[in-house]
């Protein structure tokens, strides 16, 4: 089975792609996290955990819903994450969170991707878009090639004391960083309710008109990416910054 969390779709794209090779199936950790679905899995089978990279390491919305979920004892459990850059400490993250469930840890691979988070980064030109997801099919495809043969995945590098200081800057991060009072809707909202139903966390609520942000987020950006008349800001981090809509179908 190939779980998979996204914000804006990077992580759905390789999933799916993953799944279709593999003659698995892929389901979004949404649906669990937004409580419509207990988080109890019975099949003894090999499962495909896809996720995005958040503060260098597995994105928090995967591994909290894995220290949640329930799994059969030795399922062997590969993690592939998404990432603009570089996925950091996720081999690290992935290996001892596989070790806290019973999980047979079959390793990690990164998938590089689209930028998404437009809060703080610059976003890619429309160009840079397709170049990086066409480059990444190969490696979606020579990735699901070893999970279909049953063999674990390449050994990652880690470089020493990373993982240690990647845990001290989520535990501050998350906490103070990870913040709803920036997210703002401007005249633009034609309170289609989009953002709603987008949100992976059922985060977003309408008072009226307009969308308004609880407390629980993940900055996933999906909302501020997938408005459909880029009607949502944040702070000022946001403006004047095309949108990333998802990587197409190839
Ligand atoms: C909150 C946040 C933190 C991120 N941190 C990193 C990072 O540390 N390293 C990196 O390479 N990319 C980082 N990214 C970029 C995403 O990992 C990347 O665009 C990913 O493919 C998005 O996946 P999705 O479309 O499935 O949500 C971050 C994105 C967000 C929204």
């Amino acid at each position: 089975m190939v779980l998979y969390f996204t914000g804006t779709g990077n992580s759905r794209f390789v999933a799916e792609r993953i799944a279709k090779a593999t003659d698995d199936r892929a389901e979004d950790i949404s649906i669990y996290i937004k409580g419509s679905k207990q988080p109890v899995f019975t099949a003894d089978e090999a499962y495909v955990f896809v996720a995005p990279c958040y503060v260098s390491t597995t994105a928090r919305a995967m591994t909290d819903f894995i220290k949640e979920a329930s799994f059969p004892k030795d399922i062997r459990a590969y993690f592939i994450i998404t990432a603009a850059s570089y996925m950091g400490a996720a081999p690290t993250t992935n290996r001892r969170l596989s070790a806290k469930k019973g999980f047979k840890y079959m390793g990690t691979a990164q998938v590089a991707m689209p930028q998404n988070y437009i809060a703080h980064f610059k976003m890619r030109s429309e160009e840079e878009i397709r170049k990086t997801v066409k480059e990444a099919v190969p490696v979606i495809d020579r990735l699901s090639a070893i999970i279909k043969r049953k063999g674990p995945l390449p050994a990652a590098k880690q470089i020493p004391g990373e993982a240690f200081f990647t845990d001290l800057v989520c535990a501050l991060y998350y906490p103070l960083l990870m913040k709803t009072k920036k997210f703002r809707v401007t005249d633009k909202c034609i309170s289609c309710r989009k953002c709603e139903s987008l949100c992976p966390y059922g985060n977003i609520s309408f008072d009226g008109e307009k969308p308004v942000w609880g407390k629980k987020c993940t900055h996933c950006m999906a909302c501020i990416n997938l408005c459909p008349v880029s009607a949502i800001e944040y702070g000022k981090g946001s403006v004047g910054k095309t949108r990333y809509k998802g990587p197409e179908k190839v």
